[in-house]
């Protein structure tokens, strides 16, 4: 038996600080000073406890670009970040678009241990977007694949996003969506507007996100599946979610990433491909709105989008850069700046939108349980009062592609603690 006294801690940062003690990878008591009997501790003193964050739209390149990214590198990363779980988006190479690549992906993650990696199986073959892929095959594979999602391009024929909602509902399964019409963002490079005309680069609209997140509501009514919109980028978007789950019976959730809710297009002037993400970096307008509706419900949760690039992919041309910006390490010291200081979130919110609606919306039964006797012990420990520097190169990324390199940030996970497996601060540590 395995047990594992943490002290000290504050769950959801409220009431007086106690102790919690894992046994067997179980929550099995809470309360203030806890008799040790001789095993081992976790000093969290000053620290408050989460449940462990769930990301819902990772890329960790492997296999094929195990140059930016490995699923042993983006492991740690996510473990350092807080997470216990992490959805692993299928535009790897070989496209994780059947069983064979979606069990690989759940096995290399199972052996090294350090988060649980769900692999996203394509929507279609090659994410070419022309013919389903064998969505049944990966929902019975070892790997019990329920998320499926051509990410990175989006399921633009409506025929088949229909189809996809339809099968979506015996396998039990989600459809994630990457909104974006194409023939509205040809060539675009940057958000439609002021600066990238400026710039001279052609501009992606936010309606060419949000005339699909319409369509694909209206289509998950008719086909009653279950509809998630990727990196809600838009105050248009919102609307239309509102609108959605308001006065219409659509299932659908939708996520918002850390750096939609922080960074506008101002950083657009600086012409650092660092800044380039699909979809585009947006308005203070765009950016209050989304705050808004992380924190009424409207956008359920916060997903990292985490997208590691190789430095030939990103140091170079901003029309040649690939689009994308770690975001695991990173994400709850923005989530905490941009929601918890705004005083829009707080602790328990900060828990809802990180850990518990995700987990919901990936069905999974285990992750953003409440910080209760009997449940797993799954936890983000964060120092609320930290202040970091971050630095691209430190990050356990194999890429260093930070938007944030040089900034300073507010709150810090800590520790983090996988089915009572310390997974990061191993440090605090004691006997
Ligand atoms: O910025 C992005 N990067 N957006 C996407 O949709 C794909 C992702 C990637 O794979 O790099
Ligand atoms: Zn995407």
């Amino acid at each position: 038996m395995t047990a594992l006294l943490i002290k000290g801690v504050r769950p959801y940062g409220e009431g007086d600080p106690v102790d919690m003690l894992v046994r067997d990878g179980v929550l099995s008591e809470i309360g203030p000073n806890l008799a040790a009997d001789g095993m081992r501790m976790l000093d969290a003193a000053g620290l408050v406890a989460l449940p462990g964050f769930v990301d819902l739209h990772t890329h960790l390149r492997e296999p094929g670009r195990e140059d930016a990214e490995t699923i042993e590198s983006g492991s740690r990363a996510a473990a350092l970040g807080g997470y216990t779980a992490v959805f692993a988006m299928a535009n790897t190479d070989p496209v994780t678009d059947n069983a064979v690549i979606a069990e690989h992906v759940w096995r290399r993650g199972q052996a090294i241990g350090l988060v649980d990696v769900h692999p996203v199986g394509a929507v279609t073959v090659g994410l070419d977007g022309a013919k389903l892929a064998e969505l049944g095959t990966m929902a019975a594979s070892a790997a019990a694949v329920r998320m499926f999602s051509d990410d990175g391009y989006c399921v633009d024929d409506p025929l088949i996003m229909r189809r996809a909602l339809e099968y979506s509902v015996a396998l039990d399964a989600v459809i994630a969506q990457h909104a974006e019409e194409p023939r509205l963002t040809a060539g675009a490079q940057a958000h439609e507007g002021e600066r990238a005309a400026r710039l001279g680069l052609a501009g992606w609209p936010p309606s060419a996100e949000e005339t699909i997140v319409a369509r694909d509501c209206l289509l998950a009514e008719h086909a009653g599946g279950r509809l998630h919109i990727c990196h809600v980028s838009s105050a248009g978007t919102v609307e239309v979610l509102r609108w959605a789950k308001d006065r219409r019976d659509v299932w659908v959730s939708a996520e918002v990433t850390p750096h939609h809710l922080l960074l506008t297009d101002e950083r657009l002037t600086s012409y650092d491909p660092v800044n380039k993400v699909n979809p585009p970096l947006r308005t203070a307008a765009d950016v209050k709105a989304l705050r808004s509706a992380l924190a009424d419900g409207a956008i359920d949760c916060v997903a990292t989008d985490h997208a590691p690039h190789a430095p030939q992919d990103k140091d170079c041309e901003w029309s040649q850069a690939k689009p994308g910006m770690l975001g695991l390490q990173t994400a709850l010291s923005i989530v905490v700046e941009t929601m918890q200081v705004a005083g829009l979130l707080d602790w328990r919110g900060v828990a809802r939108v990180m850990s518990e609606r995700p987990a919901e919306i990936a069905g999974l039964a285990d992750h953003g349980r409440p910080l209760e006797v009997g449940e797993p012990a799954n936890l983000a420990l964060v120092d609320p009062d930290a202040r970091w520097t971050v630095r691209g190169e430190q990050l356990a990324s194999v890429a260093g592609n930070t938007p944030y390199d040089g900034m300073e940030l507010m709150a810090r996970v800590v520790g983090t603690v996988l089915r009572g497996r310390v997974t990061a601060g191993q440090e605090r540590i004691a006997g």
